[in-house]
């Protein structure tokens, strides 16, 4: 291990990891339908995302919980329990949120539906260790998508503030934990192989995942082939905030082989979340 990784691997295990119940109150029927800066692309965009949370949550859940018996550090197995806790509590928040969604007459049933039944398939057929893979892979996917969510005030422009605070609170958890299914993989399995060539995959099974659901929210509200929407969609990717530029060479980290999630140290920011925080209780 050199310096580096060892920096890296201090702050790791110095991580608390609560589990926090949040009281948002939404008032779901103030919430405009297109709640992110009366933009039609960024609201189905984040939607799309949104739906994905429940059922993927529970996948990292369970996988990390399928190696949790190689893991013999306490500190590491006590913030498998702080990360269970927050995947299942986003989950439970995400899974209200994307009920608010049916308003809008988009098929969430039929979406989340489809989701269990990958999840189950996946549990089925793939071997645990590569569940373990894609949910370090897309943990690194939310990570430095949390980090620009804390840190780009371009990111959260216009978001209604019910929304954002739910964000920006997923964002802080998903900053604190995400290196625990790392460390876990790291201790259980160890693949650089797998964990870069499921990275390549899952890039690309996430991109059009989240693609396709976004298409049939834009499809349900006749804005599929309106060229205006794309344009505003060309912008967020590319421009502002320039979603891929942004995230692009923290996402290129991931196929080194020292990578660790915490080379990159954003602690503070979640200091600063706390402070302005009081509506939660530890659970
Ligand atoms: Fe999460
Ligand atoms: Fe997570």
């Amino acid at each position: 291990m050199n310096s580096k990784q060892q920096k890296a691997q201090a702050i790791s295990s110095s991580m608390e990891i609560p589990g926090r119940k949040m009281e948002f109150e939404f008032e779901l029927d103030d919430i405009p339908k297109y709640w992110y800066g009366d933009d039609v692309f960024k609201s189905t965009f984040m939607n799309a995302l949104s739906c994905l949370f429940p059922e993927g949550e529970r996948m990292f859940m369970d996988a990390v919980r399928d190696h949790q018996h190689k893991i013999s550090d306490p500190q590491l197995l006590q913030q498998i329990k702080g990360f269970i806790k927050q995947e299942a509590i986003h989950g439970h928040e995400h899974a209200q949120y994307n009920d608010f969604l049916k308003k809008w007459n988009y098929p969430i049933d039929k979406i989340m539906s489809f989701e269990k039944k990958e999840k189950i398939w996946m549990k089925k057929w793939l071997p645990r260790k590569h569940r373990l893979a894609i949910t370090c892979a897309l943990e690194h996917f939310t990570a430095i998508m949390a980090h620009q969510i804390l840190t780009n005030p371009e990111s959260t422009e216009g978001m209604h503030p019910q929304f954002k605070e739910m964000w920006r609170w997923h964002a802080v958890e998903e900053t604190e934990h995400k290196a625990v299914a790392y460390d876990v993989y790291q201790q259980a399995v160890g693949s650089y192989w797998l964990r870069v060539i499921t990275m390549i995959n899952i890039t690309v099974l996430f991109c059009l995942r989240t693609s396709i659901i976004q298409a049939i929210f834009l499809w349900k509200d006749g804005q599929l082939f309106n060229p205006k929407v794309w344009w505003k969609g060309f912008q967020f990717y590319f421009l502002k905030p320039g979603l891929v530029p942004t995230i692009f060479r923290d996402y290129l980290d991931y196929f080194r082989r020292d990578f660790h999630p915490w080379d990159h140290d954003n602690r503070e920011l979640l200091g600063k979340w706390e402070e302005e925080q009081q509506k939660y209780k530890i659970v």
